[in-house]
């Protein structure tokens, strides 16, 4: 089973919903360690709970990217961790994490990419009416959310659509197909054909 790192910075539901297809056999998976850079997020007491170790970190307590990027590599290396799942981290990955794992980190974003990168993509596809959103997975490249995408889902705004209303949408989403798309991409490498039909 591959060993994998899950990064988050908040609630932390995407991870949550990652430690539940563990636990019931479906995503086959070791989620050696979370990374979070905000000791005091959610997401940090629901490994807590599911007695997966954590790296927590401030990256104010380091003298740069490269010095925090730096510490989590060396707590990777001693779990053996192969695979990289950004789940709601909200930092750009710096060039020594890339070095090591290049082709080997994914992330969720609550938007149709290219559209809305960054922070806040809801309230972004509110601000701007969009008719639709949606979910988009991707690798992680050095850029803010412009990696090459594996699997988009679109759901459609509705006139009356809050940022609550949309994000539960989103949520509901992200939670079933970011399971399912781990599962392919760890046990076979890639996207199955019906997976990748979702993408428009
Ligand atoms: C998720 O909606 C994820 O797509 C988004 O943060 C949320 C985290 O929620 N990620 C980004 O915006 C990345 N640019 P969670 O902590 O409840 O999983």
């Amino acid at each position: 089973m591959k060993k994998i790192a899950v990064f988050a910075s908040g609630s932390g539901s995407n991870f949550q919903a990652i430690i539940d297809v563990v636990k019931s056999g479906e995503l086959e998976a070791d989620i050696a360690i979370l990374v979070c850079d905000k000791p005091d997020a959610y997401a940090v007491r629901r490994a807590n709970s599911a007695r997966i170790p954590t790296f927590a970190f401030s990256p104010k307590e380091y003298s740069s990217k490269e010095a925090y990027e730096s510490a989590i590599l060396e707590k990777l290396a001693s779990y053996g961790v192969e695979f990289i799942v950004l789940a709601g981290y909200m930092r750009l990955i710096g060039p020594t994490l890339l070095g090591e794992y290049a082709g080997r980190i994914v992330n969720i974003h609550p938007s149709l990419l290219p559209d809305f990168p960054g922070k806040d993509a809801i309230g972004q596809a509110l601000a701007a009416k969009a008719e639709w959103s949606g979910v988009t997975i991707h690798y992680v490249d050095e850029g803010m959310d412009t990696g090459p995408i594996i699997v988009q889902e679109r759901v459609r705004l509705s006139e009356k659509e809050t940022r609550e209303s949309l994000q539960k949408k989103i949520q509901n989403i992200e939670h079933k197909l970011y399971p399912s798309i781990l599962q392919m991409l760890l046990t076979r490498g890639e996207v199955q054909h019906d997976e990748k039909a979702r993408t428009y």
